[in-house]
């Protein structure tokens, strides 16, 4: 047999029946507390439709008062015969919280800081009687008393998300931990400027490329790039006959002048030789 009393008024008590149980057998359940009667307000049923838990809801409990819970085995064939068990609880010790409030995440002096509110109780609301945990992911679980945490990296990982959860512990001794809070995304100072600065990045990116796209259209640069490349072989012959004019060109200017300057520094000698010897010098023989 195991009771819960959860979101403050809600209470559920759940067992176990024995398969072997006779077929006229049913299970009933009551309970007392401050001095008044509460039948069962909804049975959980199994396949063969045995009784084998309870669920209550709107339900006012006083949290240092007994629940003084019967459960009853009663035979239809016998109606005298029935077995009844009881067991006391104390609300508090079997309390399971709704998980921590407001959960949120802030940035305070270059680090992380995780807060919440506590959830609301049935027992004492005092800010001492609550235990915390808290999962960041892939981080150890840590324990907190406090309503707030320092999350101990200033680089979080990518996707990183806080959760947290609450039970009581140190006014009453209660091994039922809440539910996990919804997780709350982390965003590290840096990871948001990094982000940042890639989006102007890109947006600047995109804005020059524009620019450049605008530019080439206007002074038509796009139709140097498109025009056809004539044959590579074919542009190296023509700038190779191109030299070979230009050098026949300066190689004459170089015999004029050579012929001239023979002319008048020799007279005295035979003219066509020393021209002859002169033009076989400078190797231009052939022209
Ligand atoms: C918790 O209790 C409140 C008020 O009684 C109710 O409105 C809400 O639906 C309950 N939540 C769940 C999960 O049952
Ligand atoms: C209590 O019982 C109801 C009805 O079966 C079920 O919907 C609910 O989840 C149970 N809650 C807890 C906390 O066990
Ligand atoms: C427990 O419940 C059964 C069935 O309702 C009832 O006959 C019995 O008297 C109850 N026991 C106490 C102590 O109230
Ligand atoms: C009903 O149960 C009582 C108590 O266990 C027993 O004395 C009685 O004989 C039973 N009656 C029948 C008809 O089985
Ligand atoms: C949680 O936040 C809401 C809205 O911001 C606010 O109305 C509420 O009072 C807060 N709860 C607690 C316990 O601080
Ligand atoms: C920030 O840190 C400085 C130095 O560590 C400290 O003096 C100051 O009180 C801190 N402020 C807050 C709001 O925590
Ligand atoms: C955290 O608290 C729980 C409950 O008191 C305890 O069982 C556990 O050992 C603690 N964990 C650490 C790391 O202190």
């Amino acid at each position: 047999l195991s009771c819960i009393i959860y979101n403050i008024s809600f209470f559920n008590c759940t067992w176990n029946i024995k398969a072997e149980a006779p077929e006229d057998i049913q299970i009933f359940s009551s309970y007392r507390h401050v001095g008044k009667l509460f039948e069962c307000q909804q049975y959980i049923k199994n396949a063969r439709k045995k009784n084998i838990g309870c669920h209550m809801k709107e339900i006012y409990f006083q949290p240092s008062r007994k629940i003084d819970l019967n459960i009853t085995a009663r035979d239809f064939r016998n109606n005298s015969r029935e077995l009844s068990y009881y067991k006391t609880f104390t609300p508090q010790t079997i309390e399971k919280l709704n998980p921590p409030n407001n959960v949120s995440v802030s940035l305070e002096n270059r680090s992380i800081k995780i807060h919440w509110k506590p959830p609301p109780t049935i027992g004492s609301a005092n800010n001492k009687c609550f235990l915390y945990q808290v999962k960041i992911t892939d981080l150890k679980i840590v324990n907190v008393t406090e309503e707030n945490y320092k999350y101990p990296f200033h680089k979080p990982a990518n996707k990183c998300a806080a959760q947290v959860r609450a039970k009581k512990e140190i006014c009453i001794r209660n091994k039922i931990w809440s539910e996990w809070s919804e997780p709350v995304v982390i965003h590290g100072e840096k990871t948001v400027n990094v982000l940042l600065l890639s989006t102007t990045l890109f947006c600047l990116l995109i804005f020059l490329g524009g620019l450049l796209m605008y530019a080439c259209r206007r002074y038509s640069c796009l139709e140097v790039i498109t025009m056809p490349v004539p044959h590579p072989s074919d542009n190296i012959k023509t700038w190779l006959t191109d030299e070979t004019h230009h050098q026949q060109h300066m190689s004459m200017q170089m015999e004029m002048h050579s012929e001239v300057t023979v002319g008048i520094l020799k007279e005295n000698r035979d003219e066509n030789t020393e021209q002859q010897k002169c033009l076989k010098d400078s190797g231009l023989e052939d022209l």
